[in-house]
């Protein structure tokens, strides 16, 4: 999609569709929405005496060639109450234009903002919202849609004062959402398109283009490095593993500065190897690699941005399958940082194969750890495909993270990491074990067992399982992979960068 700021008085834009947004209740008494309703002979205020435009969240009403302006069409999407409107409401609206337009044929549009959100965030959002809406998935489709794209957008309603803003919002929010839809292309590959070498080639092209320094760990080195927790996930397949290490270093780097790293858990498949998963919805466990290709998809984004600090993304990648070779539940393993683990039941895979990632992130220096992973079902019990789970072990830290989440417009819900868990993973004859004995907590207990391995550096985990796919078309988002965890992380190390880590 082509993106430009279009900065002419909004009667003069041409385009195939304006988009704007009303307030609930809103009188077009001052301002744009005035001047836009005298603009078009009243049209705005007499459909809202009719009771057709009522402003509710994300309403709809479609004019074609209205009158007094140079757009085809003019799209007014209700903004619901504006007390609780800021830029994830902002960003979801400019998606929805898109979604609904492009069903429509339309190729342009411009999306006019109005005065209160004259803002580089504002600008950045919207743009977040084109571009993330834009996005679908026919890739394998041998006829495709006609409907595919729209062409071209602009940014409209900024004038001389604001423009420096929009252009800073946008070139921001385009790398931002670009770099999340590479995510959600890597989340929605089907598991034969995607093994853990291909998603390394993938990662290493990425990362070469973007200028990013990328170490692909093959099966020899990964066993060199004694990562047995990863070994032991890999060797019920026939594909070997691999672990992506890509690195972003500052031009000035301060050697005693904090080094951020991102550790995101890519299972290309989960079939739950000998502990098999029932069949049923057995196929979306293709996006178990979600939290990895979050994390690449960050590195693609700070690659552009450029934070202060030095950035490390460790993504371990496997499949989980069952062949005659895969370990079985009662197997004790040793993970690279020389913890014995027995695995009870081989689908808790995804904890093992970030024991090692951690423990290798440390190695490299990261002084922060952030991990994302699609972990457990239990959190989709507890938080539904709504909020993220946060879980760490250090409350400075787990606050940025939550601040960054609401900027990003990314929901997030702390769940407890406290010792009074850790019995549940006494293992009678390892250190530990991968499941928990006892009752439920499962989110919680797989966030334990990942804390044993972060031990005293400030850790976050973050479960995605319920967040990184989505099951159905929504007003403004394609389904599928959702490549949440991008915009969140992507906040955070560029704040972290600027001002150091504030956490300990
Ligand atoms: N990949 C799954 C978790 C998952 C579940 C992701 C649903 C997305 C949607 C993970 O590897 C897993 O199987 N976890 C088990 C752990 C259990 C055996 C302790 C689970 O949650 O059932
Ligand atoms: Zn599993
Ligand atoms: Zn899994």
């Amino acid at each position: 999609m082509e993106l430009s700021v279009d900065a002419r008085a909004f009667p003069k834009i041409e385009t195939e569709a304006l988009v704007t947004y009303v307030f609930e209740g809103e009188k077009f008494t001052g301002g744009l929405l005035a001047e836009l309703d005298a603009a078009t002979g009243g049209a705005l205020s007499k459909l809202a005496a009719s009771g057709e435009l009522t402003g509710k969240m994300l309403e709809t009403t479609l004019l074609y060639y209205p009158q007094g302006l140079a757009a085809q069409r003019l799209l007014v999407l209700g903004a619901g109450k504006k007390d609780k409107f800021g830029t994830a409401e902002l960003r979801r609206l400019a998606a929805a234009s898109v979604r609904m337009l492009k069903s429509r044929q339309v190729k342009s549009v411009a999306f006019l903002a109005r005065e209160s959100e004259r803002s580089a965030a504002a600008a950045e959002a919207i743009t977040e919202g084109l571009i993330l809406a834009n996005f679908d998935s026919d890739k394998y489709k041998t006829e495709k849609k006609s409907t595919s794209e729209i062409a071209s957008a602009a940014l409209a309603g900024w004038d001389a004062a604001s423009r420096a803003d929009a252009d800073q919002g946008l070139a921001r929010g385009r790398v931002i959402a670009e770099s999340q839809n590479f995510a959600r292309e890597l989340g929605n590959e089907p598991s034969n398109r995607l093994t853990p070498r291909m998603l390394a080639d993938r990662a290493a092209a990425m990362a070469r283009e973007a200028g990013l320094a990328v170490d692909v760990l093959d099966e020899k080195r990964i066993a060199d490095l004694k990562m047995g927790a990863l070994l032991s996930v890999a060797q019920g397949s026939a594909e070997p593993p691999r672990m992506m290490i890509i690195t972003y270093t500052p031009e000035k780097l301060n050697p005693a500065a904090p080094v951020l790293g991102l550790v995101g858990k890519a299972i290309t498949f989960d079939t739950g190897g000998i502990s098999i998963k029932p069949a049923n919805d057995m196929e979306k466990m293709k996006y178990d690699m979600c939290g990895g290709a979050a994390m690449i998809g960050t590195m693609r984004a700070l690659a552009a941005l450029k934070p202060s600090c030095k950035v490390i993304a460790v993504v371990p990648s496997s499949e989980n399958m069952p062949g005659g070779r895969a370990q079985k539940p009662g197997d004790v393993q040793f993970s690279m940082a020389g913890k014995s683990i027995e695995v009870i039941n081989t689908d808790a895979e995804g904890r093992l194969i970030l024991a090692d990632g951690i423990a290798y992130a440390k190695q490299l220096g990261c002084t922060h750890l952030i991990d994302a992973a699609t972990l457990t079902g239990a959190v989709v019990v507890a938080l539904s495909n709504v909020n993220i789970g946060v879980f760490g072990n250090d409350q400075a830290f787990t606050d940025q993270l939550l601040a960054s989440s609401k900027v990003a417009g990314e929901k997030m819900w702390p769940l407890p990491v406290d010792d009074d868990y850790r019995e549940m993973i006494k293992s009678g004859i390892a250190d530990i074990q991968n499941v928990g004995t006892g009752k439920g907590g499962g989110a919680t207990v797989a966030a334990m067992f990942l804390k044993e391995f972060a031990g005293d550096t400030p850790w976050i985990h973050l479960d995605i399982a319920g967040t990184a796919w989505q099951d159905d078309v929504k007003p403004w988002n394609a389904k599928g992979a959702t490549g949440v965890g991008v915009r969140t992380l992507v906040d955070l190390a560029m704040k972290f960068g600027s001002n150091g880590a504030s956490a300990k």
